[in-house]
């Protein structure tokens, strides 16, 4: 018979193994809900505040597929889907808060219908922005990955709401949690990417196609990973012992640190840069060109970025990535010419940046110009000794 003294000692062991767990999973959710509000206000603010100014074009920024004049059901369901990222991200978080679920159940089961809405919204507008795309960034694993994860949204949305309805509280809550995580996806897979092409450099990323092996595995990994922790999180909890609860703690633990470091990562590089964009009132050099290019061509608009610059300099934006940007947009429709003639421009401001000379060398590479490519390629490298995709260039170039 076991004794009362190695029972008690079971017992306390139990109960810390529970608290470490508990600890791990609200450490866990406060990292989650502070980086969700992060996105969300990155997303609403610069979406939200250019659209009011009625400079739709300054989405093209950030997306490849962005704002297309007299392209309504495409615009629409943009918008729509930018609008519903916003909600599901701030709804998803508010659902999760124990204390809110416990006292205001009336708005726990409104808020709980928005975002069911909102995941379908996401799944059907994702869906359509995936197939419909004109160029689309990325290959065909990740667009086929996209529409299925977009069906697992789905399921887990019909899952979460069936349950609830039948009143199984339970078996609610754990399709509920696996709708978050898969909602979450879109958001893990910016850490996650951002993380390790820091820490990791970009492992053959492609930053015209966006493709490479790094994102072919955040691709699946944006799902597969949290799904996977949240199912050794579960089985954890259901079962007896309590070593496997505190090893499932410390991984939770790990991963957590590892997501908050994703997130200062993608705050710092993306999120903060879009905020400053979003209340930066200076008129886009990238969207006066664009629109000098397409109307009177590529002369046109090199005449123009002079005169403006030293007319006023101080009225529109003539920061490096304004140019950069448009470069990349015009390599994305083959405009290889025009993409080195603005690369050009870019290097005639900054004469002193890697970066920029790194994007003409991509306009020659693209355009077949391999000697030119090359000797641009090395003088970023020459800047910017730590440019890690111009040893890539070089290497691949060089193997040619
Ligand atoms: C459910 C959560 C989702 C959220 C929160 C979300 C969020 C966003 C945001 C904020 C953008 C604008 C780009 C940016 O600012 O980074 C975007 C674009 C896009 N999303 Fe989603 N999304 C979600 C789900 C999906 C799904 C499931 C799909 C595919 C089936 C999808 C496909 C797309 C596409 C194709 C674009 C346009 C990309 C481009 O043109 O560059 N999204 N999404």
């Amino acid at each position: 018979m076991m004794s009362t003294a190695v029972m008690t000692h079971r017992l306390d062991l139990n109960s810390a193994a529970d608290k470490a767990l508990k600890a791990a999973a609200r450490f866990w959710f406060v990292v989650a809900v502070i980086g969700q509000f992060a996105f969300a206000f990155s997303v609403a603010s610069f979406y939200g505040l250019t659209a009011l100014r009625g400079n739709f074009q300054a989405w093209n920024k950030i997306l490849a597929n962005g704002y297309e004049a007299g392209a309504t059901m495409g615009n629409t369901a943009l918008a729509g889907h930018i609008l519903f990222a916003t909600v599901i991200s701030i709804a998803g978080a508010l659902q999760l808060i124990p204390g809110i679920r416990n006292r205001f159940p009336a708005f726990h089961r409104w808020n709980g219908r928005m975002f069911v809405l909102a995941a379908f919204t996401q799944a059907i507008t994702g869906i359509y922005l995936t197939v419909s795309g004109r160029r689309l960034v990325g290959d065909v694993t990740q667009h086929v990955v996209s529409v299925l994860g977009a069906v697992l949204i789905m399921f887990c949305a019909g899952m979460a709401l069936r349950y609830a309805m039948a009143r199984d509280f339970t078996t609610h809550r754990r399709w509920a949690l696996r709708l978050f995580l898969v909602a979450s996806g879109s958001w893990f897979i910016r850490l996650g990417f951002t993380l390790t092409l820091i820490l990791f450099g970009p492992i053959g990323f492609d930053q015209t196609t966006f493709s490479g092996p790094l994102l072919t595995f955040w691709t699946f990994a944006q799902y597969l990973l949290p799904l996977g922790a949240l199912e050794l999180c579960l089985r954890a909890q259901d079962r007896p012992g309590a070593l496997r609860r505190v090893v499932t703690a410390g991984v939770l633990f790990v991963l957590t640190l590892a997501m908050g470091a994703g997130i200062a990562a993608v705050t710092i590089g993306s999120w903060v840069p879009n905020v400053k964009a979003a209340f930066d009132t200076r008129k886009s050099m990238a969207q006066i060109l664009s629109a000098t290019i397409a109307s009177s061509g590529i002369d046109a608009a090199a005449k123009q970025y002079r005169d403006l610059k030293a007319a006023a300099p101080a009225t529109y934006n003539f920061d490096e990535n304004e140019l950069n940007n448009l470069g990349y947009q015009l390599i994305r429709v083959n405009k290889f010419k025009e993409a080195i003639r603005i690369f050009q421009l870019n290097i005639e401001a900054y004469p002193q940046s890697g970066n920029v000379y790194d994007s003409l060398a991509e306009g020659y590479m693209d355009d077949g110009d391999k000697a030119l490519a090359v000797a641009n390629y090395q003088k970023s490298l020459e800047l910017n000794p730590k440019n890690h995709n111009a040893v890539l260039m070089l290497e691949k170039l060089k193997a040619r």
